[in-house]
């Protein structure tokens, strides 16, 4: 898609959304690239989602990002999905077109690109543990892959959905249950996917002793930006990558598919989402 001719009409859908740090997001970089138009949050409950989506089509919005608990159930009213959101099993970006709606999934972009400015060593050919398989973790699982991870050791307080989730490459994913995720000596990226150790919800409990000190530990959880997880592994001697980047980075892939330009995250937008 080129550069957009007339001005952006944008949001995100949730329920609750009013938190959604997206519009500062999208606002900074509207700004940054001259461009005009406005990115909103819209309050859309569960069981009025086909409506409130036909209304932003109406209102002839451009498209619109999804945040829980729309992900899954938005993928019903799209026309079609990209293959990253149909392997993924989640949308978190829509493009509207003559009146259609056509699914993306900018997640595990997100992910693997925010990996690779705070790490732009790191090598994708050694084992990664992931603790977690819920939405996030699809998005993360699925950006591994593709990046050629030869294994992952996969494990989930649930063991049926660890399984699930492992049905996306049985051949190089193995659920590992929930009791054992302290083996780590094999590993050379360790993630956390789980809402575990975020503000207001249990801490993660995970002893580190076994993990390689060159291992890069990533904790998708910002708030705390510095988790007990990354304080642990950083006292320890090793690279730590923080959550908030990977919520830039999915967003700069959805800026580029409404407006042609793919912006980047710089240290002000950084400091402002965290502020
Ligand atoms: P998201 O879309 O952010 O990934 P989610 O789909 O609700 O959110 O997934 C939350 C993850 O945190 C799941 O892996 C969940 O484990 P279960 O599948 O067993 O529910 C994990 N999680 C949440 N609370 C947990 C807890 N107290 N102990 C262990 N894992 C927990």
């Amino acid at each position: 898609m080129s550069a957009i001719s007339s001005p952006l009409k944008a949001a995100v859908i949730g329920h609750p959304v009013a938190h959604s740090k997206s519009p500062l997001i999208h606002a900074y970089w509207l700004m940054q690239h001259d461009l005009a138009g406005h990115y909103r949050t819209i309050d859309i409950a569960p069981d009025a989602l086909a409506d409130g989506v036909r209304e932003l089509v109406e209102d002839g919005y451009d498209g619109f990002n999804v945040t829980v608990p729309h992900k899954v159930a938005i993928m019903n009213l799209c026309a079609d999905l990209d293959d990253t959101a149909r392997a993924i099993g989640a949308v978190n970006t829509v493009v509207i077109q003559d009146g259609k709606l056509y699914g993306k999934n900018t997640d595990a972009f997100g992910f693997i690109e925010n990996l690779k400015q705070a790490q732009p060593c790191i090598l994708f050919d050694k084992p990664a543990m992931v603790l977690g398989a819920g939405g996030a973790a699809r998005a993360v699982i699925y950006g591994l892959l593709q990046e050629g991870v030869p294994r992952i050791h996969l494990t989930n307080r649930s063991v049926n959905k660890a399984e699930q989730l492992a049905a996306m490459d049985p051949a190089r994913i193995d659920v590992v249950p929930w009791d054992r995720r302290h083996e780590l000596n094999d590993i050379s990226l360790l993630i956390n996917t789980t809402s575990l150790g975020m503000a207001g919800q249990p801490a993660l409990e995970i002893n580190l002793t076994a993990l390689p000190r060159g291992a890069v530990v990533y904790d998708i959880v910002y708030a705390p930006l510095m988790t007990d997880l990354l304080s642990a592994a950083q006292m320890r001697g090793n690279p730590i990558v923080t959550g908030i980047g990977m919520l830039l980075h999915q967003a700069r892939a959805a800026f580029h598919v409404w407006t042609g330009v793919m912006p980047e995250v710089d240290a002000a937008l950084e400091k402002k989402v965290l502020a």
